[in-house]
Formats: C-alpha cells, structure tokens, sequence
C-alpha cells in the first residue's frame, strides 16, 4: 500500500494525470508564475502618490532622463507574485531536507523570538559600548559555551559561515608560523573533504596535497605520515568525515602532523554529531569551526548570513582576530586594535567590520540554554540513531559502501552499486525523488565513492517521517531495479515529472545563466 506525506493510505499516482494539459498551465491550485516583469503594465501601480510640487531640485542636473524598467504593478499582483514563488520553494519547513553534508534542522520558533527580542534585534553595532552589555555579555556567554563544549580556551566569532571560519584558521595557522619565523608552503587535505577546505588552503596561497581514505573510508594514516614534513602547515580533517564516519585514528593523525610542526585544523561542520559527547580539544585539535548554522540550529542563509565561529588550542589562542569581547572590572568592551590586546597576543588582523552575525549569536544561544547539556549530548545521539535507521533499513536494497564497517554518525551514505544495470544513475534516481515529494540528498558527494547518496535526516526528524522516506526510497529502488515494463511510464530518465520545472540542462544553467530580463521587442510587445 503506499502512504503519502501525511502517511494516509493512498493508490499509486499513475501518469494518466499528467497527461492532462490545462488551458491556463496551472496544475490544479498550483498556478504557473512567470517574471514579474512579463506580468507588469506600464502605468498600473501599487500606491498613488501624488505628483510631487514645486520642491527644489538638489539633484545637481543628474536626474533620470527615462524610465527604470521596473515592473509596474498593482499591490494585490505584486503580492500573490512573490508568495506564489513561496510556496514554490521546498524548505524544511514542508518537509524532510535529506541533504548530506549540510545539516538541514529545524529552526526552533523560540530561536526567532528571542532573535527578535528589541534589546538584541534592534541594536546597532556603532552604538556606545556601555548601551550594548547584554549583547557583549550574550557573545561572551556563547563564548564560553563554544570553548566549554569543545574543551578548546580561545574562539573567534566573527567567521560569517563555516568556509569563513576555515580561512580565519588557516589565517591564525599562517601567522603562528610566521611567529615562529617559519615559511610553510603545503596543506594536507583528505580527499574525502569538503570542497571548501582545498579551496581555503588555495586562496590563502598554500598547495594542496591530497590523501586517500582507507577501505574502511577514513584517512589512510600511513599515506597521510608519507606526505607530512617540514613544510607542511597543516593537515585539515573534517570529524565525523563527510562519508559520515568517525576518525577512529584521530589521535594518531592529531600526533602525526605535530611531529613536523604542523597544525591540526579540524573540519567542525559535523560537530552536532559528537556535541557534548566528545572534546576535540581532548583529540588534539588546533583550531575548528563550528557551523552555527548546523549543529545549533541557526538558519541557513545559502551561503551566508550565517556563523562559522573558530575555537583554538592553546598554540593558537594569541592569534584570535580582532575584534573580540573581553570582561573587565567595568563590564564588557570590544577590543577593536590589536594595541588594546592583553600582552602576548597577536591577533592576526580582522576579518569582518564588526563582531559577526548578532543575530545568529542570540538564536545558537537560545538553542544551548533551551537544550542545556544533556539536552545537547542527545541532539548528537538522536541525530546519530536517526541516520542509523536510514542506514539499517536500506541497506539491504541499496549499496553501502561502508555500511559493514560498523554503525555511521549523522549521515548515511551509499554508493551507486545498487543501480548497476538498470539504465538508472545517481542523478536519475535523486529527481525521481522530488516527484514523491522529497528534495533529494546530497548526489555525487563525497567523491570517494562512486555515484555517492549522502542522507541526512538529522535529529528533528520522527519515526513516523523517517519511515514515509524509508518507503518512499524503497520503491523506488524495487522500481529502478525492476526496469521499465512495457508500455509504463519511465519514472527516472526525465524526472522530476510533476515539478514546475522538469529536468534542466544543468551544465548550461551554471555555465550560461540568464540573469537579466530582456524586455521583448516592440512588435511583440505592442501584440
Ligand atoms: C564538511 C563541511 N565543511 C565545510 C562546509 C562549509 O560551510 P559553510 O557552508 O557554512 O561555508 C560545509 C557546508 O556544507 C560542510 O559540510
């Protein structure tokens, strides 16, 4: 019997739906949405303003000549348009978000009230100081959260996202170096690593060298001890790694790349999967970012506005960039100039104008008082056992490449294996998905296996969800692997088929993107 989202019994959706074609293009409630620009008619607006007259004219003879373009619009119109395209997003707030490596949680409503609080959401930052101590003394709380659960005695704040927190570490790493009147010139990344680790390690201007994972998909140790030397900087180690394994030899890796003088940069973007379990302090780790934005809950921004705050180890507390918040006997002010540091430390330079993301500082913040400790060491374990049943109830249907190597962390991964033969690909299997109502997981990521599937479900999630999804990824692997039947209805080569959009020509929209609205030509215009 198949289920749908709500888990009600339902029949089979067959293609003789689809084969309807509609007057207007709209598919039932769910309306087509063009440009808002080919919706506008020149001369209709949303307010009437009256002409204004008389005033003077301060504009110093560069006033517009013609018209700007943008779409004229009533209020009504201008409204249904944008949240028509709103409920044409797919968010975790409609449903279960898969995807791997990213860490889609819910986002507590209390996080948002708080955020809103006025003595936090209404502040500025070029306020006077002494009008702002409940906002330093709530970064300074987060502060001490951040060193306590990661047993690490320094953080950075600023980092706006978890890539920005790896270049504020690689930056300290840098001038630790140097510090020492050193010059290293290489990085060691694991290739199961997240793209952004060589990427930060290129940007800053060092080489990258890569190391295998071992048949178990954890860094092959042996090969990292051959590559590491004199000139290495440091290595950098995503834990739990991003095939959702914990590095089991983390303490033998953390002793290797201290041996030659390096540093242990870890990649923490996984860290709500050992929070209040495990220390990386205590794992010998230099300098780590923690993903605001995914263990504790803060909203993704896409790429920003996010937070990606830095702990440090001891080596490399004294290269925290500015600014920071200290506690004195007068309260709490931020040192901006590294000549107002405490004596010994050399703050490598800034990073951002000011403090980081306040509104991300007070959500992370309301998250860890809401949870509390043991509230946070069951947000791993719960995030650990729900990636677990994922695993357990499809691996005997699809591939794991590492599903014998003994129970995952936050994230389960399979390989293509289980799609030998039948014609269907990762990507192929990933769209039909979005038809029974799923974003897809994260496809062909890492690259250390073939074809990758990498789940997600993160802690949030129930049985009764996890299930709907386990079902769901159940037929369509006993559809994919018992091939097209005559005269049925190919559910994979074209998918998504009920979407607003079908497949696209991926390679075209990244390479070639049509940003700009072209207004269409006279003729046609006038039609
Ligand atoms: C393992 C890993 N490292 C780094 C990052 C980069 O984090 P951000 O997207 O916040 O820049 C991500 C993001 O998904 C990640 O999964």
């Amino acid at each position: 019997m198949s289920m749908n989202n709500q888990g009600r019994p339902t029949t089979t959706v067959t293609s003789g739906s689809e084969a309807i074609v509609t007057y207007t293009g709209h598919r039932a409630l769910v309306q087509e949405e063009g440009l808002i620009f080919d919706r506008g008619r020149s001369g209709k607006w949303g307010v009437d303003l009256p002409v204004p007259k008389g005033g003077k004219d301060r504009l110093g003879g560069v006033n517009r000549k013609g018209e700007i373009g943008l779409p004229d619009l009533s209020e009504p119109e201008a409204v249904r348009h944008y949240v028509r395209l709103s409920q044409k997003n797919y968010s975790i707030d409609t449903g279960l978000f898969p995807l791997g490596s990213c860490t889609m949680k819910h986002n507590p409503r209390l996080n948002e009230k708080v955020a809103r609080f006025p003595g936090f959401g209404d502040i500025h930052p070029l306020q006077p100081q002494e009008t702002v101590q409940g906002a330093w003394a709530l970064i300074d709380r987060l502060m001490h959260w951040l060193k306590t659960l990661t047993g690490m005695p320094a953080v950075a704040m600023s980092p706006k996202a978890g890539a920005h927190g790896e270049l504020c570490g690689l930056m300290a790493i840098k001038a630790a170096i140097e510090a020492r009147g050193e010059t290293r010139r290489r990085i060691v990344v694991p290739e199961s690593a997240h793209g952004t680790n060589p990427a930060t390690a290129a940007l800053i201007g060092y080489t990258v060298d890569t190391v295998p994972a071992n048949a178990r998909g954890r860094v092959d140790l042996a090969a990292l001890k051959a590559k590491l030397g004199p000139d290495v900087a440091a290595i950098m180690v995503t834990n739990p790694n991003t095939c959702g394994l914990f590095e089991d030899e983390v303490r033998e890796i953390a002793d290797a790349i201290h041996a030659v003088g390096g540093y242990f940069y870890c990649d923490g973007a996984n860290y709500n999967a050992i929070v209040g379990r495990v220390r990386p302090g205590d794992l010998g780790v230099d300098a780590m970012h923690i993903n605001l934005h995914k263990t504790f809950s803060t909203p993704h921004g896409g790429g920003g506005p996010g937070a990606g705050p830095v702990v440090f180890s001891e080596a490399l507390a004294p290269f925290v960039p500015l600014p920071f918040v200290v506690a004195d006997g007068e309260g709490f002010r931020n040192v901006e100039h590294a000549d107002e540091a405490a004596e010994g430390d050399k703050p490598f330079g800034r990073l951002v104008a000011f403090h980081g993301q306040m509104g991300m500082f007070t959500r992370a913040m309301s998250y860890m008082m809401s949870h509390g400790s043991d509230g946070l060491r069951q947000v791993a374990e719960d995030a650990v056992l729900n990636a677990n049943y994922i695993l357990a109830s499809l691996k005997d249907v699809m591939s794991a490449p590492f599903g014998d190597t003994g129970p995952c962390m936050h994230e389960a991964l399979f390989d293509d294996t289980f799609l030998k033969g039948t014609g269907v690909t990762t990507l192929d299997f990933a769209k039909a998905l979005i038809d029974e109502g799923y974003h897809p997981m994260t496809v062909y990521f890492p690259l250390v296996v073939h074809g990758a599937m990498l789940i997600e479900p993160t802690e949030t999630e129930s049985k009764e969800t996890l299930d709907r999804f386990i079902y769901a990824m159940r037929s369509l692997v006993l559809e994919a692997k018992a091939g097209n039947k005559e005269g049925a209805p190919d559910r994979f080569s074209g998918a998504p088929y009920l979407s607003p959009r079908s497949r696209l020509d991926e390679t075209a929209a990244a390479r070639k993107p049509v940003l700009k609205w072209t207004p269409p030509a006279p003729a046609q215009a006038a039609e």
